[in-house]
């Protein structure tokens, strides 16, 4: 049984959509899916070569709900609480990521990032 349950884990996969989003100044882009097994943790990227002065911003939408805010970051890195990870904004600030730590299939949802 122990053994059938674990299998199962492993068989778990995940499906991350992704939007992209154009804001005011600045227009995003992502790729269109990502998948991950259950625990194998993963980057969500978005690149966003014309955000200028504002904050990165990451929303994501579980089914059947709204947008729900994340995180936001100018620069570096910052811890994610929930879902736990961690958001890494470029140097230059093209580009982002979002990493999930540990996935779950709860997690299976649309990011965003604007
Ligand atoms: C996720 O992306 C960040 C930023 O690009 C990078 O520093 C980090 O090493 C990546 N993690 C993995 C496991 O790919």
């Amino acid at each position: 049984m122990k053994l059938l349950c674990e299998k199962m884990d492993f068989l778990s996969v995940l499906l991350l959509f992704f939007s992209a989003v154009a804001v005011s100044r600045a227009q995003v882009q992502q790729e269109l899916s990502a998948e991950t097994s259950e625990g194998t943790g993963i980057n969500i990227t978005c690149s966003h070569p014309s955000i200028q002065a504002d904050n990165i911003h990451w929303y994501r939408q579980l089914p059947g709900r709204g947008p729900a805010f994340l995180v936001n970051a100018f620069k570096g890195s910052k811890e994610v609480p929930d879902p736990e990870g961690q958001v890494f904004v470029s140097s230059d600030r093209r580009s982002s990521a979002l990493w999930l730590a540990r996935p779950r299939l709860g997690d299976a949802a649309v990011y965003y990032c604007a």
